[in-house]
């Protein structure tokens, strides 16, 4: 039996705030809205119980406000069973808020007032750095300050350890950074961002993520929406198409995407099967409202894969 690798997730928590409307609003416009609710987000946070509820080993470090929301999320994780050991309260911050604008496609609109998640600093780090050498598999997002993902990723790399990055939301990187990553999965928009590449066709994808794999980044894995996601390597590359499934929300899609990923590489197996296993997750995701709402388990994965084969 193959020993199962442990994750740590680093990143922000959030508390969602959702309203469903028609169309998206433009610049100065208000819509009427259909529904509105409440639930627990953050990149960071919705990857933990995404790595988690799809059966990996998860220990998560985020920082919270010392508020009713803070309180609630600390409880929640707890709940999930993840290791909360690097769950830490910010006195002087309140928790992260997302305000979160869906329309009848499922597309979404997000801002987010990053509140305690400025807070989670390198001296957070240090004094965590125990969780960073007791895991394998690293996984990130930008949701908190560049200093601190700049911090982890050498260190984490002088470690040994998998660092997998998820750049969201964009954010330029230094080849240095680029070439300690053992992952990249970044959508279409932040591939142009890093690369300079716009997304179009099969073409643009191969020719950018070769620029991420010349800087030494071991794995690509570009995230294509409904399409699904390209995976490339020095040695090989291929397409794991999405299943085609009704959206309703698609926020939370690639943090699903992402900790599926970690969940599964974790239990040993190969990138094809990994992305395979990520790309149904995301897609059961995107059929239900909100973030860490939609999240599926483990067992809703395979038995979707069962019944999609
Ligand atoms: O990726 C989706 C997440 O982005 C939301 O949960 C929101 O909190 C923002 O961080």
């Amino acid at each position: 039996m193959k020993i199962m690798q442990k994750i740590l997730v680093i990143g922000s928590s959030n508390i969602d705030l959702v309203i469903t409307s028609t169309s998206l609003p433009k610049p100065g416009e208000t819509v009427i809205g259909d529904t509105f609710l409440k639930n627990p987000g953050g990149k960071g946070a919705n990857q933990a119980v995404a790595a988690n509820r799809l059966g990996g080993n998860v220990a998560f470090i985020t920082k919270v406000g010392n508020d009713v929301f803070g309180k609630e999320l600390k409880e929640l994780y707890k709940k999930e069973g993840i290791n909360c050991h690097g769950v830490m309260t910010d006195n002087s911050s309140r928790t992260g808020v997302a305000l979160i604008n869906v329309d009848r496609s499922g597309e979404n609109f997000i801002t987010i007032y990053q509140g305690a998640n400025k807070q989670l600093l390198i001296d957070d780090i240090i004094n965590l750095s125990s969780l960073i050498d007791e895991s394998d598999i690293i996984l990130m997002q930008l949701e908190i300050p560049m200093d601190t993902v700049n911090y982890i990723i050498d260190h984490a790399f002088e470690k040994g350890k998998k660092i997998i990055l998820n750049p969201a939301p964009a954010h330029p990187f230094t080849d240095e950074a680029l070439s300690k990553l053992f992952a990249i999965t970044p959508n279409k928009t932040e591939t142009e961002q890093l690369t300079g590449i716009g997304i179009q066709d099969e073409r643009s994808v191969l020719e950018a993520a070769s620029i991420l794999i010349k800087k030494g980044v071991k794995n690509v894995i570009i995230t294509l929406g409904s399409q699904g996601a390209y995976y490339v390597n020095e040695k090989e590359h291929f397409l794991i198409p999405a299943p085609h499934v009704k959206a309703v929300d698609s926020t939370a899609a690639g943090d699903t995407f992402c900790g599926a990923i970690a969940a599964e590489l974790s239990r040993g197996h190969e990138w094809n099967e990994a992305l395979q296993f990520a790309t149904a997750a995301s897609a059961i995701c995107v059929t239900r409202m909100g973030a860490q709402l939609s999240i599926p388990t483990e067992h809703e994965v395979r038995t979707f894969i069962k019944n999609n084969q």
